[in-house]
């Protein structure tokens, strides 16, 4: 990872953060206009998955210079992801969603910079779940 980058996506997370339910709503309308047949996936009730959606990146992005510790959280998400009936492919969608809330939350701070420091750390995220999901 770029020595930037996780200054600039802990410093746009606090401005999401304050903004959290709004933001998640705003997630998951992004996340069901580009794919609409990812939304029976989700059954439970839509507000506390967004809750909890912030949650987990929120405590994520806190410990991006803490990999030993994020890995295996992610891991045990990943995993359960798969149980959840979520594919690879699934991943890039959610990954878009993601940013376009960004820009959405950020606006003029959603600079260039800060849209490759988000693209470097979703990836990085969604691929050690990715990798946890199909580990024995
Ligand atoms: C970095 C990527 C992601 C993060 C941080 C994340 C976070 C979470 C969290 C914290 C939960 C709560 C349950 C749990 O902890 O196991 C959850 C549930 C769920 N997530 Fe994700 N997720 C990610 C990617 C995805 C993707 C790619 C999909 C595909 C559509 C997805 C679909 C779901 C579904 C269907 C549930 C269960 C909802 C329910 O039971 O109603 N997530 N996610």
């Amino acid at each position: 990872m770029s020595p930037d980058t996780i200054p600039l996506v802990q410093q746009s997370w606090t401005q999401v953060a304050a903004i959290a339910p709004q933001a998640a709503a705003l997630f998951y309308q992004n996340l069901f206009t580009a794919d609409p047949s990812l939304k029976p996936l989700f059954k439970g009730n839509m507000e506390a998955q967004g809750a909890k959606l912030m949650q987990m990146i929120g405590a994520a992005v806190g410990k991006l210079d803490d990999l030993g510790t994020l890995a295996p959280i992610l891991q045990g998400l990943g995993k359960r992801h798969a149980g959840y009936g979520v594919q690879d492919a699934h991943y890039d969608t959610v990954g878009g969603a993601l940013l376009q809330t960004l820009d959405q939350g950020l606006g003029a701070g959603f600079t260039p910079a800060v849209k490759a420091a988000w693209s470097e750390v979703y990836g990085v995220m969604a691929q050690v779940m990715k990798d946890a999901a199909k580990a024995p």
